[in-house]
């Protein structure tokens, strides 16, 4: 049997959706980007939302609205993809890497004070898999030291904290739309923010910094317009926010399908001994984006032969992440410091992330709890 790490829920009406636009004289800059952006704003409950290129972008424009830019320095965890760091350095701006929780996956609260310098601006938490980080204690810090917070939120659409959703906590949330998530457009991202000045801002970023776009020069019959500052185009076409629109009326519905699979998985596999479930903190959801388990000394194989076995067996994992701290990029800044990272220098020899998604079947799930076994 085949089980692939991952398959997107394209449904028909998500087709009919894409098919509908091709129809549209505008295929950017259009009717189905504001649908898209009003309806996320909705899910979230923030005043705000604004439709982008990428998650990567997404993050890019935030801190870019924020006024992150030469000699401050933003702290981030070290067990997320690149991007999250990226994104400080594509602003001139400096990465901190701070370790993680054993259990969550998580930034450490506790290890962010002792980092946090007059350069310090900005933190951007990472809602691992689909678990919020303890935003109590972020937005304590966030309020002591006058920082602004930056949830990337790639992994945690529907997820809560105190059941405030995730991408509503601080100064803005930034989602990825990559076919892997919860839902997808092929490639695409949204900011979520109640900051009008941020909001307009990421606006004008995200298209060349131009005062007026073609559709609104049109629309009043203006053909002057200004580039107000430097910019990008990091536009959501109308193609993909109709796909995004459509995948977005069942999110819920996909985050409880995932939910049904994780719930199947924690029952069979925390009787394995040396395999440890994920585990949920009281005061949040989690919406399994990714199912990651700790592969323990215990277990009869390391996390690198099961990740093969399973492999050889026709079941697609994934290692999610390897941490920053430890990639070729930044090692020169952190040879001396790598024990610094206790706790991911342990996990990245332990997690692995198994199949979920809402198209996987009863069968398929089974499949990968008896090979576990
Ligand atoms: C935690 C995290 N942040 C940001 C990103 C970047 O998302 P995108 O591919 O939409 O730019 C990813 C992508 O996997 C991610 O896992």
């Amino acid at each position: 049997m085949k089980v692939p790490f991952f398959t997107p829920w394209i449904t028909d009406s998500d087709k009919k959706s894409v098919l509908k636009v091709l129809n549209q004289r505008w295929l950017t800059d259009g009717p189905a980007l504001k649908k898209f952006e009003n309806l996320f704003s909705k899910f979230i409950e923030s005043k705000y939302s604004v439709g982008c290129s990428s998650a990567t972008h997404a993050l890019h424009l935030s801190l870019k609205s924020l006024g992150i830019g030469k000699n401050d320095q933003v702290i981030v965890p070290t067990m997320t993809f690149s991007a999250t760091s990226d994104v400080v350095r594509y602003c001139g701006a400096e990465p901190i890497l701070i370790d993680v929780d054993m259990d969550t996956f998580n930034i450490l609260p506790e290890k962010i004070e002792e980092k946090i310098t007059n350069k310090t601006k900005s933190i951007i938490v990472v809602h691992y898999g689909g678990q919020s980080c303890d935003m109590d204690k972020i937005m304590k810090l966030s309020k002591k030291y006058g920082l602004q917070i930056i949830e990337d939120c790639a992994h945690a659409l529907g997820s809560t904290f105190k059941n405030v959703k995730c991408g509503n906590i601080g100064k803005a949330g930034c989602f990825s739309f990559y076919p892997t998530k919860i839902i997808t457009t092929g490639e695409g991202g949204m900011i979520t923010t109640n900051d009008n000045k941020l909001q307009l801002k990421s606006r004008l970023l995200r298209s060349h910094g131009v005062d007026k776009t073609p559709s609104i020069r049109e629309e009043k019959a203006l053909w002057k317009y200004d580039i107000i500052e430097m910019g990008y185009n990091y536009r959501l076409d109308e193609i993909r926010s109709s796909l995004g629109l459509s995948q977005l009326k069942r999110v819920n519905q996909i985050n409880k399908m995932r939910i049904k699979i994780a719930k199947k998985y924690n029952q069979s596999l925390q009787t394995i001994k040396g395999i440890t479930i994920p585990k949920t903190k009281k005061d949040r959801n989690h919406i399994y984006h990714l199912y990651s388990i700790k592969v323990e000394d215990s277990y009869k194989l390391s996390r690198n032969e099961l990740f093969k076995k399973l492999s050889q067996k026709g079941i697609g994992t994934s290692v999610q992440f390897y941490p920053l701290h430890l990639m070729s990029y930044n090692y020169t800044k952190y040879k001396n410091k790598k024990n610094e990272f206790t706790n991911s220098n342990k996990l990245k020899n332990q997690i692995l992330s198994l199949p979920i998604y809402p198209t996987m079947k009863e069968k398929q799930v089974n499949y990968v709890i008896s090979c576990l076994k």
